[in-house]
């Protein structure tokens, strides 16, 4: 068949070509401990409907489409609401985490831009364990991230974040919490050095916003971090994760309307029509935004509160499981429902394909600065009933857990020569769909073993370890 059909399908073999497609991605079955926050089929069921009644809607012009409007100042004012901002607070609806926090960084640039002109090289305060897409954000848009250590507890340190501070920050960031460990960074401490040094301040509630809330309605005590601490100007909350909405809905919301004017991008220098975009995209559709406002209101506070002690009750089952083995270690006790562990002994990645073995799905992390390999789990409502069956089998793969292995020093030295190599550099050109068939990757697929891969990777420099996932990601595409 012509990979453009001369003439159209049946509908039937379309589907079932796309159903087939999605064979082996993973799914809310519950035992997938990453990428999955699932509400059960109930939501998902609404989501989708909702979703396709609002496809056809384009937010690049919202006087054409008013629902785009009806759609994103509904979402906008339940998120405000949640994250208890101040009278003038405004959000806008993004596409993803990623997106929202371009746009908190374009935003705190422009803003600098208008009231500090004298700043020549903006720079950032960015805790080592803040999501990387800030540092794709600083690439991007031209901003110098200056690096902020953390304590033992993995919470980013105030003392090294003041000894930091320049004249030259544009914005400190926190996260709430952050995505490996699931702590909260110091936000009142952060943010109060932000104002006193008159900058911007955000937390990134991405995966946290829309569960530390609900959680501290449980009972649970959860640091402050919302718009309630003085000093924070923008958050991102992410509603295609805890919001339990389809991919493609977060949310930015900003202190006041000079912030948020300052991430609208508009342009008239073209023959066609002058464009205003709150966002990074031109076209965007409302599908996922409406998608999320359904869930919002078909979960309600209540709702999320119930899921909320779910997961947490899951998660301190796991914890107590992880902490009670000496051949484990917790790499900090986390503020929700997403945490780190390690072995104390064992090959990490011995374990994790172990895990793999059982059918479990987990995230094998890599070291880095103070935070060793480690194995990273995320909670939800689909995998949190399997909790106490996750345990046992982790518990069961600890028996005879070979102690930590070696990347091969020649396959690492083979691979070090590609550092800093561009991708045409004749030098060190190299096969990459050999490279991939030696490792065993056949079709995208990590093999079930792939530990090996994973000490290759962990023992390489960040530096090498970009260039190798773009060597294999980009490979998949060829
Ligand atoms: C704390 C945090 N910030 C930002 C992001 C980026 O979100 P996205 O993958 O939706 O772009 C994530 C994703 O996991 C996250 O956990």
């Amino acid at each position: 068949m012509n990979a453009f059909p001369q003439l159209g399908l049946s509908k039937d073999s379309i589907l079932a070509g796309l159903a087939d497609a999605r064979g082996r991605d993973l799914t809310a079955d519950g035992r997938a401990f990453a990428f999955i926050y699932d509400a059960g089929a109930e939501t998902r069921d609404l989501a989708r409907e909702a979703f396709a009644g609002c496809m056809s809607i384009n937010g690049l012009d919202p006087t054409a489409y008013p629902s785009a409007r009806v759609i994103e100042r509904s979402l906008v004012k339940a998120c405000l609401e949640l994250m208890r901002a101040p009278e003038g607070a405004l959000g806008t609806c993004t596409s993803g985490g990623t997106e929202s926090v371009m746009l908190a960084v374009k935003a705190a640039r422009e803003h600098a831009r208008q009231t500090r002109p004298g700043i020549a090289a903006p720079k950032m305060l960015l805790p080592v364990t803040a999501h990387a897409c800030f540092h794709k954000a600083a690439h991007y848009l031209g901003i110098e991230v200056v690096s902020v250590e953390v304590g033992e507890d993995f919470r980013a340190s105030v003392t090294d974040a003041r000894a930091k501070m320049s004249s030259d920050v544009i914005l400190v960031v926190g996260s709430a919490p952050s995505y490996a460990h699931g702590v909260v960074d110091p936000i009142p401490e952060l943010a109060a050095l932000a104002e006193e040094h008159g900058t911007l301040m955000h937390v990134d509630a991405c995966v946290g916003g829309l569960v530390l809330p609900f959680l501290r309605e449980t009972g649970v005590e959860v640091p402050p971090f919302d718009f309630s601490v003085p000093g924070v100007t923008s958050m991102s909350m992410d509603l295609h994760k805890y919001g339990f909405a389809p991919k493609g809905s977060s949310m930015l919301l900003v202190k006041n309307r000079a912030i948020r004017d300052a991430h609208y991008y508009a342009c008239a220098n073209w023959t066609g029509y002058t464009i205003v975009n709150s966002t990074t995209l031109g076209s965007k559709s409302l599908a996922a935004a409406g998608a999320a406002l359904a869930v919002v209101q078909h979960l309600g506070r209540e709702g999320y509160v119930t899921l909320a002690r779910t997961m947490w009750r899951a998660t301190e089952h796991l914890l107590d499981v992880v902490t009670s083995r000496p051949e484990l270690r917790l790499l900090a006790r986390p503020n929700m429902n997403l945490f780190a562990f390690t072995t104390t002994e064992g090959d990490v990645f011995e374990l994790a394909d172990r895990l793999t073995a059982r059918g479990w799905h987990v995230q094998p992390t890599y070291g880095f600065g103070s935070s060793p390999a480690h194995i990273h789990l995320t909670l939800d409502p689909s995998n949190a009933p399997n909790a106490e069956h996750f345990g046992r089998d982790l518990e069961a793969c600890l028996v005879d857990l070979p102690a930590r292995m070696e990347a091969p020093s020649e396959a690492l030295a083979m691979l070090t020569m590609l550092e800093g190599a561009g991708p045409s550099d004749e030098a060190t050109a190299i096969d990459p769909a050999m490279l991939m068939g030696a490792l065993g990757i056949e079709n995208g697929m990590l093999p079930n073993a792939s530990a090996p891969i994973h000490r290759i990777l962990n023992a390489a420099s960040p530096a090498l370890r970009e260039r190798l996932v773009v060597l294999f990601v980009g490979e998949l595409f060829v």
